[in-house]
């Protein structure tokens, strides 16, 4: 798998393009866009509490923090977990398969995605990296803008908070992690950081999530938990290979089976959310967990809606 390389070269052409392996047949906000509180750096990071971290069932990383650190605060947050290198996906567009622990033996894997512009980093789906990974990283560029797409996820934010004094941007009530506070919250008219990317919300869902589709190079859609194309089992430990096929995770864009039973409100459906993602332009799509699909998303979710909602 082509990695980025740490020399600050990473304005040459494709490094990855052909390679994917996957292609597709409430708390009280303390600012609104436009309006930045002080940086907030934890003195107290307060983790989340140990246990399940939502509806994908995941170990609060929390539990196995880095024993060391180049400071105090940063050992108070949840270590790096084993992930691939950076790799492009496009002209300023990167991602980063890492992983997660889930329980004793259950690994699965955890993605993030990285978008530049000019000198600036804007991280969507925020995954601690290691150290020569985090070195790649600012090799990038400087690391100003999280965006927090999915309700459960949010483990390593406080950590990417703290360590670039990046600004937190996340939809209202999106509080199953809750540090840090957000620097900027969003809905549906929020302007994001990167040219050409638009916020989707889900207006039906039970608690906040969202997906970013950036108008470019045929429209990539990322999303969090919400839509994941699992088509391999990178960093998918035997354990999680098991429980992931027998929950029915994988398949090609698919709609992450627990998060849609947690997200779909009672007599209610996500179906209308969905048409509406589906009138979008966009033909590769990256979720929080799972592969890049290359070519052929759109109408690989349009197989997957038609199947979940006959
Ligand atoms: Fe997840």
């Amino acid at each position: 798998m082509p990695a980025v390389n740490a020399a600050p070269h990473v304005n040459s052409g494709p490094t990855g393009t052909d390679s994917f392996r996957n292609r597709c047949s409430p708390r009280q906000p303390v600012a609104t866009q436009g309006s930045f509180p002080p940086n907030r750096r934890l003195t107290t990071p307060g983790p989340p509490a140990l246990g399940l971290v939502g509806s994908d069932g995941y170990e609060d990383p929390a539990s196995s923090k880095a024993s060391t650190g180049d400071e105090t605060i940063m050992s108070d947050h949840a270590a790096a977990e084993p992930h691939s290198q950076i790799e492009k996906l496009f002209d300023d567009v990167y991602w980063v398969q890492g992983s997660i622990r889930m329980g004793p033996g259950v690994r699965t894997n955890r993605n993030m995605v990285v978008l530049r512009q000019e000198s600036e980093l804007t991280i969507l789906n925020p995954v601690r990296l290691d150290e020569a990974g985090e070195a790649a990283l600012e090799q990038l560029g400087d690391v100003k803008h999280l965006v927090r797409l999915g309700y459960f996820h949010g483990v390593d934010d406080p950590y990417y908070v703290d360590r670039f004094g990046a600004k937190l941007w996340c939809q209202a009530g999106s509080d199953h992690h809750r540090e840090p506070t957000p620097d900027v919250v969003m809905d549906e008219s929020t302007e994001l950081p990167i040219a050409d990317a638009k916020l989707f919300v889900y207006r039906e869902a039970r608690h906040p999530e969202c997906a970013v589709l950036l108008e470019r190079h045929g429209g990539l859609l990322v999303t969090c938990d919400s839509i994941q194309h699992h088509v391999d089992w990178t960093h998918c430990s035997l354990m999680a290979r098991l429980a992931m096929r027998a929950m029915g995770f994988m398949k090609p864009m698919n709609i992450g089976p627990p998060w849609r039973k947690t997200m779909t409100p009672e007599g209610g459906s996500l179906r209308p959310d969905f048409e509406r993602l589906l009138e979008l332009d966009f033909d590769h799509a990256v979720g929080a967990h799972g592969s890049v699909c290359r070519g052929g998303a759109k109408q690989a979710l349009r197989n997957t809606v038609s199947h979940v909602f006959p």
